[in-house]
This record gives structure tokens, C-alpha cells and sequence, in this order.
């Protein structure tokens, strides 16, 4: 019921979400990942369905069934998640990056699974190209809003995330209180300062952040 509820503050928008894990291959079996359950990318996707908007959700793997109403994109390494972003951006209104980005990918992955020996086995790291610095610098960016989970120092480093990814908004949280929970706690960061949002589920986290979107969003995009 308080999913329909929901006022439709983003009647008529587009957005197009990012969340989850990407996975960089090494060989046929093994591969480097980061810490992501995909529940906040998954709950703002919700949200935003909720909010009235039509909903894209390019995911990397996760345990979690598709929100209702979003149209989800599976995709494995952060290479996919590009492409795939890169194919939809220019239909969207509003950009939201939640995953959870290898920042590296492996350069030579073995095609046949890596035996073992008694040896250092080095793997050679190349970085991956930043989906959400790309989406906000095209010529005429949706409205994009990122993510920035720190384990220190939080809102000096979100805010200095934000003015380098050119963001009209941010979304700060300690990794020591999102990661693997249903609750989150989390700063948002825009051009008049600072929201702080504090400990709640993260479909009210993600609710919250709809409204504080429609409220940015006019002024920002023209
Ligand atoms: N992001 C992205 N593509 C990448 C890396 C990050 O789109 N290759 C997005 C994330 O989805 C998130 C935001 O950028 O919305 C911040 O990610 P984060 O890992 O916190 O920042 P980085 O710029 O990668 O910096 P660092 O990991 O060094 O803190
Ligand atoms: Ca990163």
C-alpha cells in the first residue's frame, strides 16, 4: 500500500540506474569482484517506479529478483556495464550510478583455468573507464547522481568525488554501515550543502533520495 502511495514526483522521466558488482574475468573459473549485495541500487530502482518514472536497472550479478517495473540489463564486467549504459543514456533523464565498479580490470585473462604451482602467480591490472565521469561529461548530460562509500574521512572525500565527477548530487555512506544490510544511513551532497538521511530501510533511503532528486532536478536540467 505505501508503495502506491508513493507521490509521482518523476512522472514522465526516464531513469536509468547502475547497481551491483562488477566481474573482472582472470581464467575460465576465478575473477576479481567488489563488495556489493545490490540491495540500495535495487531499492532506488523500486523507488523510482514508485515515483512514477520508467526504469532501466543494468545490474551486475546479484542474488535479487527484478524490481518491479524496471527493465533490467545484465551484465558481468564493467566493459558491459558501459556498453550498456552507453546504449541507453541518450533516452534518459536521470543517471544514478549505485554499482559497485571494479576499478581494474585483468589485462591477459586466461581463456583455460590457471593450475597452481608453488610460485607468485602476478596478474596485471589495467583501470576501468569510469562510467559515471563519462555519462555526466557528454554534451548533454542526464541529471547524474553518484555514489561514494568510504571507510574514512567520508564527506571530505565524497564532496571532493563530487566536484571532480561534476555531480549536482552525491550519496556519501560509510562501507561499514551499507554493505550486505537492509538499512543504510547516508549524506546527501549537492550545491547547497549537506542532507543527512539517517539509519532506515533502504527502499526509505531510496524514497527520500526520489524527493530530493525532484527537487533538484528542474533547476538543473533545462
Ligand atoms: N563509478 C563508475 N565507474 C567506475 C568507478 C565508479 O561509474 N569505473 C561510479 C560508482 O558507481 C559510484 C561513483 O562512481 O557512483 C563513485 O565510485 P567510487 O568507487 O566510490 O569512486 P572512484 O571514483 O572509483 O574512486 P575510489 O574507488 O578510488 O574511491
Ligand atoms: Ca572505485
Amino acid at each position: 500500500l505505501e508503495a502506491a502511495l508513493q507521490p509521482k514526483l518523476l512522472k514522465g522521466k526516464r531513469v536509468l540506474i547502475t547497481a551491483g558488482p562488477t566481474f573482472e574475468r582472470i581464467d575460465a573459473v576465478r575473477g576479481i569482484t567488489n563488495t556489493s549485495s545490490g540491495k540500495m541500487g535495487y531499492a532506488i530502482a523500486r523507488a523510482a517506479y514508485e515515483a512514477g518514472a520508467e526504469v532501466v536497472l543494468v545490474s551486475g550479478e546479484t542474488a535479487l529478483a527484478t524490481p518491479i517495473g524496471a527493465r533490467r540489463i545484465n551484465v558481468q564486467s564493467a566493459q558491459q556495464m558501459l556498453a550498456a549504459v552507453e546504449a541507453e543514456v541518450a533516452a534518459s533523464d536521470i543517471f544514478i550510478g549505485v554499482a559497485a565498479v571494479a576499478d581494474y580490470y585483468v589485462l591477459n585473462p586466461s581463456e583455460q583455468k590457471i593450475k597452481k604451482d608453488a610460485h607468485i602467480l602476478t596478474l596485471e591490472l589495467a583501470p576501468n573507464p569510469d562510467i559515471l565521469a563519462g555519462v555526466s561529461s557528454r554534451p548533454n548530460p542526464p541529471f547524474c547522481v553518484g555514489f561514494a562509500a568510504e571507510s574514512e574521512n567520508l564527506l571530505e572525500y565524497a564532496e571532493a568525488k563530487r566536484l571532480r565527477k561534476k555531480l549536482p548530487l552525491l550519496v556519501a555512506n560509510l562501507v561499514q554501515n551499507a554493505f550486505g544490510a537492509d538499512t543504510n544511513e547516508v549524506v546527501l551532497l549537492d550545491d547547497h550543502g549537506e542532507t543527512r538521511l539517517h539509519s532506515a530501510p533502504k527502499i526509505d533511503i531510496a524514497r527520500k533520495l526520489m524527493a530530493h532528486i525532484a527537487r533538484l532536478y528542474p533547476s538543473v536540467k533545462t
